[in-house]
């Protein structure tokens, strides 16, 4: 071997020596939490909403949806929830996923009567959501937060890891840099 070949295999053994050693030194990365947004919504804008938070965080979406659905006229809905939140009421829903696989479940609801609507109260209770991270996101008509977030801490069988995300309902479908920056800095 001449003295220049031996250089450039001794150069190379190194540099695969010290490569294998930082390979070895890297941790593994951690796997990605798994996330389901889950909400439900009357009029559309809590799923957009939601739609944003899925997006921002490759997560799944689940739609709350009561197995009798809330009237369709503006009225009649306002009074039934008015009754129902009046009652305690916590509406059937229709069947719910597995929800054993995932570590953080995000909860979105619009603000009805200054507090969360009742199928949403229903999943809140799901004996399912223990040990699980959770966070509101809503959506209002001009009240903001009201009693939702003290509602939603109350409530849910999960672990609260963040303060609300807290939207307009008007300005849900063009808050996606907004739900993206919240869904950042959630710690999940
Ligand atoms: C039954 C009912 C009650 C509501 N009560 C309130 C309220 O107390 N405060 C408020 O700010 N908005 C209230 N709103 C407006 C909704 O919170 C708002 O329009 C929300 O974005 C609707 O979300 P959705 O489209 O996902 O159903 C109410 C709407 C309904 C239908």
């Amino acid at each position: 071997m001449t003295r220049r070949n031996f250089l450039l295999n001794a150069a190379l053994a190194t540099g695969a020596t010290l490569a294998g050693a930082a390979q070895a030194q890297t941790p593994a990365p951690e796997a990605k939490p798994k996330t389901l947004v889950a909400y439900y919504s009357w009029s559309g804008n809590t799923r957009a909403l939601a739609r944003h938070l899925a997006d921002a965080l490759g997560a799944d979406l689940l739609e709350l949806a009561p197995v009798t659905p809330y009237p369709a006229a503006y009225a009649a809905c306002l009074d039934k929830a008015k009754a129902d939140i009046a009652a305690g009421a916590r509406p059937d829903l229709k069947p719910l996923p597995d929800l054993s696989a995932y570590d953080a479940v995000l909860v979105g609801s619009p603000n009805w009567w200054g507090t969360l609507a009742p199928p949403v109260c229903a999943f809140l209770e799901t004996p399912a959501l223990a040990g699980k991270k959770t966070a509101l996101f809503q959506t209002h008509g001009g009240g903001g937060e009201q009693r939702c977030g003290r509602d939603f801490r109350r409530l849910t069988k999960g672990e609260v890891v963040s303060a609300p995300l807290i939207v307009a309902g008007t300005r849900a479908a063009t808050s996606r840099e907004a739900a993206a920056k919240w869904a950042a800095a959630l710690p999940l």
